[in-house]
């Protein structure tokens, strides 16, 4: 396949699996779930060097809207069809009115409501999706807090593979209805995500299906990474010095931090990064308190409670990751409660006619509190992420 500079591509880029705790290696070519040998994620690494010999930033220009415009930094070979709906490319825009409340000068948001199934978790499941099918898998599963499982449902349903969706009672009830809508074998489960972690478990020992949750394969941050990118090549491969990530498993935040360096690998991007601020419920603030306490490893929060249902996970394999990027980058980690996030949420919908979720609505959130405190200063460029959409909490707001 040739490309944009003209040089012939090899299948793929990418070179092998690399676990995250130990640096054992895992050939690409197999299906890999966690490290054998210590449990941890696994990433893809990429030889980034032959990426930008083949593709420059201005041959990006004419490529399609959607996330497999960056088809190099993705996992599957070059000549394969990807599962796609057009995900990404979401709006990237300036909040004026919230900005001069904050008394900030350049306050943007990315919206990723308007992705397939209405949240960015559409990136990680296009990718990982695609990966399952060139893997030869036909039976996937997810445990889910809820707002992954549409974009599961969709790309299961596209790829024509059989799909179970195992998550909790209490998941916003749009949310299961469209998981049915889309085919999938929905299974609610009593208690909390931990315990549907079991019953997917068991899916997979008894029916033979393959488990697509957070983190247990490496594919899926593939395509949360693609918000990285996009927020590069939105502000003309000049990072802002700041990004709000309202975070649980914290996939999208390590894939993003794992962007920009295979950009900066690429040739794409110079040394500057934005510093991170993630941002979680006061009720499932797990790395918060550790990155305040200084550890690397964050406690497990037993019952996580709050009323941004995708925020509310009570472990994450990801928080050593999650806690080296967020001090790497120098940036920090705040709790909301959910009045501010409440209140951000009709902020946004009043002043700005944006419907955030309120796991969107916590990054403003966060945000207030990171100005307050005098973290963000009024030059500076933030940018929010509303990670999903408003009409699953609207009756929060009424
Ligand atoms: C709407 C929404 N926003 C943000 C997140 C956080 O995702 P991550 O695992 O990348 O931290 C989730 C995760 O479930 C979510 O559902
Ligand atoms: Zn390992």
């Amino acid at each position: 396949m040739k490309n944009t500079a003209g040089v012939k591509a090899p299948q793929s880029f990418l070179k092998k699996l690399v676990c995250s705790g130990c640096s054992k290696n895992y050939p690409h070519t197999r299906v890999q779930t966690l490290c054998q040998a210590c449990g941890a994620p696994l990433l893809a690494e990429y030889d980034t060097k032959a990426i930008g010999a083949c593709v420059k930033p201005a041959g990006l220009r004419e490529r399609e809207s959607s996330i497999w415009r960056y088809r190099e930094f993705l996992p599957l070979p070059q000549d394969a069809q990807p599962v796609s709906l057009r995900e990404g490319c979401t709006p990237l825009f300036v909040l004026p009115r919230e900005g001069k409340r904050l008394k900030l000068d350049n306050l943007w948001l990315k919206d990723e409501s308007k992705n397939p199934g209405f949240t960015f978790k559409a990136r990680g499941m296009s990718v990982a999706v695609s990966l399952a099918l060139q893997l030869k898998l036909d039976r996937l599963a997810l445990r889910s807090a809820g707002n992954a499982g549409a974009p599961f449902a969709a790309y299961c349903a596209r790829a024509g593979v059989k799909s179970l969706i195992v998550m909790p009672k209490d998941a916003p009830e749009l949310t299961l209805l469209a998981c049915e809508m889309l085919g999938a074998r929905v299974n609610l489960s009593r208690g909390t995500l931990e315990d549907c972690t079991q019953t997917v478990q068991t899916a997979v020992l008894k029916d033979g299906y393959f488990d697509l949750s957070s983190y247990q394969e490496p594919y899926r941050l593939e395509g949360d990474k693609t918000l990285g990118l996009e927020i590069a090549e939105g502000f003309n491969w000049q990072l802002p010095d700041w990004v709000v990530y309202p975070g649980d498993g914290g996939m999208g935040l390590i894939g993003m931090w794992k962007a920009w360096r295979e950009l900066e690998e690429a040739g794409f991007i110079g040394k500057k990064r934005p510093k991170l601020l993630f941002v979680q419920g006061e009720g499932c603030a797990g790395i918060v308190n550790a990155f305040n306490a200084g550890e690397d490893r964050a406690e497990t929060i037993a019952n996580p409670t709050g009323v941004a249902t995708g925020l509310r996970v009570g472990k994450t394999l990801g928080d050593n990751l999650i806690l080296t990027a967020l001090k790497e980058s120098g940036g920090a980690a705040i709790a909301v409660p959910d009045n501010a996030i409440v209140n951000a949420m009709r902020d946004m919908a009043r002043t700005e006619g944006v419907l955030a979720a309120a796991e969107g609505a916590a990054s403003l959130a966060g945000l207030r509190k990171a100005v307050e405190q005098g973290l963000v200063k009024k030059n500076e460029q933030v940018v929010l992420i509303n990670t999903n959409t408003g009409l699953k909490y609207a009756n929060l707001v009424r």
